[in-house]
């Protein structure tokens, strides 16, 4: 697996031709699929679920999809999304009464796990679970709606994470989430980032007419990103 991993969020695609929309970031170097699950009760908006997440299964998507829940509560939906094919599933450790449990539940069903930070969420909750852990996502906006902006103190955090990553010595993968740009991408990068969810900055950043119309922002990107590592 490369080092750096770029994973659009389907939050900000064209919903009316979501399969093709994945396909397409996919072609043009993006790398897994960043899927916004919200319920209007933990976040103030409401998504999609495990039929869309099976949907693009079904189309011919075999990228990892990256499922992150902002629901609550969390665990009776995890079967369902295991089934749709998700890769990753993640969840915000507010939402969840027994936060190991549902770690155990999603790796009983075959996926990888991953805790959830807003930006007000201490990192402590990965104290006694790190073990049980595939990916920390740090939310460097406050979760429900695409399009924000990126709130700089993420960076002091992110740096906190990668070295409990390091100390850990574990395979964990450091995940940022919320107003990555072209411009910032870099600096999330050399605070210890190394997978980047990009919404607004990818899919509107396109002339709808050109068919490999995602091709120029992923490589600018990438380009920002690669010698950081
Ligand atoms: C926000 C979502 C994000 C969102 C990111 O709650 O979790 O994944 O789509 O969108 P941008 O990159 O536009 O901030
Ligand atoms: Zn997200």
């Amino acid at each position: 697996m490369k080092n750096k991993l770029i994973a659009p969020s389907i939050l900000s695609a064209d919903f009316a031709r979501l399969g093709s929309e994945v396909e397409q970031v996919l072609a043009s170097g993006a790398d897994i699929v960043h899927f916004d699950v919200m319920d209007n009760h933990y976040v103030p908006n409401l998504s999609v679920g495990p039929l869309v997440c099976s949907a693009l299964r079904s189309y011919g998507i075999e990228a990892p999809i990256d499922v992150h829940l902002m629901i609550r509560p969390v665990d009776r939906i995890i079967p369902d999304f295991a089934a749709a094919g998700a890769t990753y599933i993640t969840f915000h450790p507010e939402a969840s009464d027994h936060v190991d449990r549902t770690l155990q539940l999603i790796q009983d069903v075959g996926c990888r796990t991953g805790l959830v930070f807003n930006p007000a969420t201490p990192l402590d909750h990965l104290r006694h679970v790190v073990d049980k852990v595939d990916m920390i996502l740090l939310m460097s906006v406050n979760p429900g709606f695409s399009g924000q902006q990126f709130i700089p103190r993420t960076l002091e955090k992110l740096a906190q994470a990668r070295q409990l990553i390091d100390d850990s010595g574990l395979d964990i993968r450091l995940e940022v989430d919320g107003g990555v740009k072209l411009d910032n991408i870099r600096s999330i990068s050399l605070a210890g980032a190394d997978t980047f969810v990009a919404g607004s900055a990818i899919f509107s950043a396109a002339d709808e007419s050109d068919p490999n119309r995602y091709d120029s922002v992923i490589r600018a990107m990438r380009a920002e990103i690669d010698d950081t590592a």
